[in-house]
């Protein structure tokens, strides 16, 4: 889950890592450190820090690590294994401080090969599964290992997904290992003069666009020039330089206090850029899941809410009955999977573990999966029979709010597709996101925050939808959860009396979202049944009613209420996190890109 950001080649390291790892603080903010090479002989300067490194300065750092470097590795750390400590903290070296390393991830073995580095005399500082990774290399090297084989013997002893860069400081050499997480290489034309490496490309955009994947099960040495290797068999692997697409503003502020409101508010032009897929490609999918016999949406979080919106808008648009699973549910599933089946994986980072698991899952029942996606390159991508994109642009906030609605267009669109009514969908989509460019004006935005500043104290906020609602019911509640935190519950509207009723006293919030369709009735009764018992109710609806206390208009969307009807509750959230003093874009214990099970 953490950020990785290393550089090595003739601008100054530090600074280098520094800025990268700023833009990756979005994967993990417990703490983070550097490791610079510098001094005669070469020797590792080393910071470590508890807390987010936003703030922290270049000046700072020039104070801290003295002497000018050229190859420096950093990290920002969601911790797994060991406390938020600053001994915990990345890098962690080896016994002789000739090696450090940061990683990404989970070793899962690694008490057994902590427990053999204790027997042979190392000695550890920290209490992460991450620090036998130099101890490791150190070992091997004095066995008569280069560096380079030590670090590929090291990763083949590591069972989980991790990735982890590695620097020698007796060379100067740095070499980096992937093994289900992902790693990126930051390349200029002629491969030589710098080289970057990095979890993520946005860590080094305003340098080059230009990259290489590390693929599973590979690795790379950075000696004057990018050397891959596959760490099964040493053999020398050749790798081509893709070019990315993002522009580096896109992964700036750009003049708002934060990225979440930033992202919100880039609904007006991304639901039009979800649509505009090429029609081709959507009748491939959807002739996909026409001719499979059973199709899975398979997503974690806000993705499998969008996954759960698939099944309702495939039944009511396609007439088709399509599952969706939860992705760490998934492997429950595979008794009844075939070669016939079809997994559509729905993920904004296309990095998540769970949903990475269910894919090699399917694919060892040889069934067909297709990834729609957000980040070019990533690895569903590539893990991916086929994949199609939302083009929501970079999303930087923890709290997904521009992918979501850019996948509920999409498969609104696949929906439709499948029903063999594209255009049709089309322009119900073009409709929606025209409406919802109108929504989001500075008028509306005040109206919402009168009601996040009722909210700001509420203990809890139930939500409650029908239909192709329901979903947005769960997913309303996941975003009050993660940017507020104030407990929140979904419910399907019918089942309040069927339990959570007892929860409602007087004054108790309750959102319902009430679109213009089949469910209206039945949503009214509901929320009048929560009234009665003293709810206070904040209606989304196109028409306001007698029985709202707070009244939120949306646009009448038809099928497309679940993207129109999720953007005030989205901008609901980030106020009153706000008023609340927290920090929208790094909700406690979260991270962006969820790279562990
Ligand atoms: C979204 O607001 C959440 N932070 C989270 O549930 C997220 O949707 C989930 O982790 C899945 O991420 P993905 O789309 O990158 O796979
Ligand atoms: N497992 C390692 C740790 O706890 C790495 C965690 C991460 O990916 O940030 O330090």
């Amino acid at each position: 889950m953490c950020g990785i950001s290393a550089y090595i080649g003739k601008k100054e390291a530090v600074s280098v890592v520094l800025e990268g790892l700023k833009k990756l603080e979005y994967r993990g903010y417990d703490s983070w450190g550097i490791a610079a090479l510098n001094g005669e002989p070469a020797a590792f300067s080393v910071v470590k820090r508890v807390g987010k490194i936003g703030e922290v300065s270049g000046d700072y750092l020039k104070k801290a690590i003295k002497g000018e470097s050229h190859i420096a590795i950093a990290h920002t750390r969601w911790a797994t294994h060991g406390g938020v400590t600053e001994e915990n903290t990345h890098p962690h070296l080896d016994c002789s401080g000739k090696i450090a390393v940061v990683h990404n991830g989970i070793v899962d073995n690694y008490q057994e090969l902590k427990q053999e580095l204790l027997e042979r005399g190392h000695k550890f500082s920290s209490q992460t599964d991450t620090e036998i990774i130099p101890h490791i290399i150190e070992g091997l090297i004095g066995e008569g290992l280069e560096f380079a084989a030590a670090v590929r013997e090291a990763a083949g002893r590591l069972k989980g997904r991790s990735a982890f860069v590695a620097v020698f400081a007796a060379t100067g050499q740095l070499a980096a290992a992937r093994k289900g997480t992902p790693l990126i290489l930051g390349v200029h034309e002629d491969n030589s003069d710098e080289l970057f490496i990095a979890s993520d490309v946005t860590a080094f955009l305003e340098h080059t666009n230009k990259v290489m994947y590390l693929d599973d099960g590979e690795m790379v040495l950075l000696n004057g020039r990018a050397m891959f290797f596959s760490l099964e068999t040493g053999k020398e692997v050749w790798k081509r330089v893709v070019e990315i697409h993002w522009h580096a503003g896109a992964i700036e502020k750009e003049g708002y206090d934060h990225f979440l409101i930033k992202e919100i508010m880039e609904q007006k032009d991304t639901l039009f850029r979800a649509i505009n897929q090429d029609d081709a490609k959507i009748t491939t999918v959807a002739e996909s899941v026409k001719n499979a016999f059973g199709t899975f949406f398979v997503g974690c979080g806000t993705a499998g809410k969008v996954c759960m919106t698939g099944e309702y808008l495939f039944s009511k648009i396609a007439e088709r009955h399509v599952n969706s699973v939860v992705a760490s549910e998934f492997a429950n599933y595979q008794h009844y999977l075939t070669p016939k089946s079809l997994m559509i994986a729905i993920s904004q980072s296309g990095e998540t573990a769970d949903v990475l698991e269910a894919i090699e899952v399917a694919k060892s029942r040889q069934v067909k999966v297709i990834s729609l996606l957000n980040v070019f390159g990533s690895t569903m991508m590539r893990k991916s029979d086929d994949f199609f994109m939302v083009n929501a642009g970079a999303e930087r906030a923890v709290v997904s709010t521009k992918a979501t609605t850019a996948q509920l267009a999409v498969l609104t669109l696949l929906a439709y597709a499948t029903a063999g009514k594209l255009q049709d969908g089309k322009l119900l989509l073009m409709d929606a996101a025209g409406s919802v460019n109108d929504m989001l004006n500075p008028r509306y935005e005040e109206h919402i925050k009168k009601l996040a500043r009722l909210l700001i104290n509420k203990q809890n906020i139930f939500v409650i939808g029908r239909g192709l609602n329901y979903p947005m019911a769960l997913e309303a509640s996941i975003k009050l959860q993660e940017t507020c935190y104030i407990h929140s519950q979904g419910f399907a509207a019918g089942e309040l009396k069927h339990g959570p009723l007892a929860l409602i006293e007087e004054g108790t919030p309750c959102i319902a979202f009430v679109a213009n369709d089949e469910t209206k009735a039945d949503m009214v009764s509901n929320v009048m049944e929560v009234k009665a018992r003293g709810g206070y109710i904040i209606g989304i609806a196109p028409e306001n009613n007698e029985v709202f206390d707070y009244w939120l208009k949306v646009p009448d969307a038809g099928d497309a209420s679940p993207i129109v009807n999720i953007i005030p509750i989205q901008i609901l959230a980030y106020h009153i996190a706000v008023l609340r003093g927290l920090n929208p874009d790094f909700p406690r214990n979260l991270a962006k890109s969820v790279t562990v099970k």
